[in-house]
């Protein structure tokens, strides 16, 4: 097998306004997209060919990513006009993949596993689809496998279907959203019709004892929503610190200025160009773009910065993403909270003095191109 598919089509809804911008799946990990992340893995387990299904702002990825030659990959687009769901998606895709089986892969997950032991325990004759699997503590936002003690699904439930007085509502595998499949999948799916993989296809593949699950370690998180995007950043940094064996459990790029009066709590990723004035604290959990530049006296920690961000004298800085091409004046207090951040989209303004401090149950949310000059709270 050396091909996959890579969901890349959906609105992206619970990642606004960053996706406002950008598609979800050009959101950044480690300052690249998590698309991309998961196309390095897929080649390095031998993969050359990928199929992006694209649909919404699908030029971006098509200008970002062209026709794969610099990440070494060869890749298809197929576009659907309006997004056709998972299974329509697929179907799109059958010219390209009908020949062996696939990978697929929910193009919105930060993973680091080993795709190619997972294809040694696809039992081509027995399974149609082999679904990656996850405990997690909440099954409620996911699709939830119910199976044997082999491993077979018995009956797959997306969320809306899953009711957690009958089976419990935790310690439950859910689906992972990586799956192998044979190119028997194509004969299940309706042509030009709007199909979802979770809802119409996979209970009625796991009712003919045809799909099993295979559980999978190692980080895994879906940056469905804006705080799972930044644990999912911070997750993925701790992973690359360890892999390396960094002594100083940062990963800062030898273009970036740092005045030596600053103080700096790991682990932090800086890239590069990036400059640091005076007095400033930065970190724990601090990710930071390229070309940014911070003033004096800053304090941030478990933050996003994407590319291109200017943030001026004593910013304090918690529990939040700011996009690309934000300006952050003098004395800015950007407070959000555990599962309700602060998020500023691209090339917005924020005015000097001003305080945006979430709550427990909001979050605070700022449009592209916005001026903020007054307090939110
Ligand atoms: N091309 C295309 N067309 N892609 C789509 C469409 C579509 O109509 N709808 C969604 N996608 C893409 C999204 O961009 C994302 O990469 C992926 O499909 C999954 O969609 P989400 O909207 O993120 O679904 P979810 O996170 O609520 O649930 C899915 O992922 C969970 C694991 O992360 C399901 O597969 C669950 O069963 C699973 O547990
Ligand atoms: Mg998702």
């Amino acid at each position: 097998m050396t091909k996959a598919l890579i969901l890349s089509g959906g609105w992206g809804t619970r990642l606004r306004p960053l996706t406002c911008t950008i598609p979800k799946t050009l959101v950044p990990v480690g300052n690249r997209p998590v698309i991309e992340r998961l196309m390095l893995l897929l080649k390095e387990a031998g993969v050359k060919e990928i199929v992006l299904a694209v649909s919404v702002m699908s030029e971006y990825l098509n200008n970002y990513f062209g026709n794969g030659e610099k990440l070494g990959l060869n890749l298809h687009y197929t576009n659907e006009k309006t997004p056709m769901g998972t299974a329509g998606a697929l179907k799109l895709a059958e010219k390209y993949l009908k020949d062996d089986n696939f990978f697929m892969i929910n193009g919105d997950i930060i993973i680091n596993f080993d795709f190619k032991k997972m294809l040694e325990s696809h039992k081509r004759d027995e399974e149609i689809g082999l679904i990656a699997s996850r405990i997690v503590e909440d099954p409620s936002r996911y699709g939830v496998l119910i199976s044997d003690k082999n491993k077979k699904i018995e009956k797959f439930l997306e969320k809306e279907n899953f009711n957690p007085s009958i089976y419990g509502n935790s310690d439950m595998p859910v689906n992972a959203g990586i799956y192998i499949l044979e190119p028997q999948i194509f004969h299940y799916i309706q042509a030009n019709k709007k199909l979802s993989l979770e809802r119409d296809i996979f209970p009625l593949l796991a009712s003919e004892g045809k799909l099993f699950h295979y559980p999978i370690k190692g980080i895994w998180k879906d940056i469905g929503l804006p705080f799972q995007l930044l644990e999912g950043n911070i997750l993925y940094m701790n992973d690359v610190i360890k892999k390396l064996n960094l002594e100083e459990k940062n990963i800062i790029d030898n273009t970036v200025q740092l005045d030596p009066s600053g103080k700096i709590n790991s682990p932090i990723m800086i890239a590069k160009n990036v400059k640091l004035g005076k007095d400033n604290i930065i970190g724990p959990n601090v990710i930071i773009g390229e070309n940014v530049e911070i003033g004096n006296k800053c304090i941030i920690r478990d933050s996003l910065i994407y590319n291109n961000v200017l943030i001026s004298d004593n910013a304090q800085i918690s529990k939040t993403i700011i996009a690309d091409h934000s300006i952050i004046h003098h004395n800015a207090t950007l407070q959000g909270n555990k599962e309700n951040l602060v998020i500023i989209s691209s090339y917005v303004q924020i005015n000097k003095n001003i305080k945006l401090i979430s709550s427990p149950n909001r979050a605070i949310s700022v449009c592209h191109n916005e001026i903020v000059k007054t307090d939110r709270t």
